[in-house]
């Protein structure tokens, strides 16, 4: 501590983190919800803010996008900063007709093909990366509290944005996937190594089946509803 991609000092980082995967939207989530806000990373442009949530302390972190990304922050968040409770908040592409853009994906698990998960380890284990259960039911009661529909299920976490066989999308819709994003079975895997409680909260900002996207004056809100249900759960 710090870190090679961490520079904040002992005791800069809260015990719980949200993680987006944008550095901008964690300063803009920070400036908006947080009080009393210093900025604890910023190496390679990925910000870190910790500040209070009614009075609890939180830090917004960064994550970068993909699974590798986000390994190295929550690893090193866990292992050298002390992080117990490590929420992810991000976007998502629905994967079933019932999803609407705009609608939160709270993921209760996460299949993966992504090698970086199972890094080796756990050879013929097929290891399903599952969410922590107390923010995930905190997690939900908050998303019922507002407008926005909530559906709580399996995510498929890909190592690739333009993905290059249809056929397996296909099977993750068959199979009940809900949505696709590229983090949450790694922050999962991570966090279940080291004994902390992790959780993936994603809005649908893209469908698969319909092509829709989520407007650009519309994402600010969603990602703002995500935050809220984000912190409203770690501090249920
Ligand atoms: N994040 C948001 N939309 C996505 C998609 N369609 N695939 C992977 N990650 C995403």
């Amino acid at each position: 501590m710090p870190t090679p991609h961490i520079s904040a000092q002992p005791g800069d980082i809260a015990e719980t983190v949200l993680m987006p995967g944008d550095p901008y939207r964690a300063k803009w989530a920070a400036e908006t919800y947080l009080e009393d806000i210093k900025l604890v990373n910023e190496v390679r442009g990925m910000f870190g803010f910790t500040g209070t949530y009614k009075g609890n302390r939180v830090t917004i972190h960064g994550s970068g996008m993909g699974m590798p990304s986000i390994s190295i922050y929550a690893n090193e968040l866990i292992t050298e900063y002390g992080a117990k409770t490590l929420i992810r908040i991000g976007s998502c592409g629905a994967m079933q007709h019932h999803i609407k853009v705009r609608d939160v994906i709270i993921a209760m698990t996460a299949t993966t093909m992504g090698t970086t998960p199972s890094a080796g380890f756990f050879k013929e284990i097929n290891y399903a990366p599952c969410a922590d259960y107390g923010l995930l039911e905190a997690a939900v009661a908050a998303a019922r509290q507002k407008d926005t529909g909530v559906h709580v299920g399996n995510i498929y976490s890909s190592d690739v944005f333009y993905a290059e066989r249809p056929d397996l999308d296909e099977v993750m819709i068959r199979h009940g996937i809900l949505g696709v994003e590229m983090e949450a079975a790694e922050l999962y895997t991570v966090a279940a190594r080291h004994g902390v409680r992790a959780l993936g909260v994603m809005t649908v900002s893209d469908h698969l089946l319909t092509h829709e996207a989520l407007p650009s004056d519309q994402r600010e809100r969603s990602f703002g509803d995500m935050v809220e249900i984000a912190l409203e759960a770690a501090f249920a």
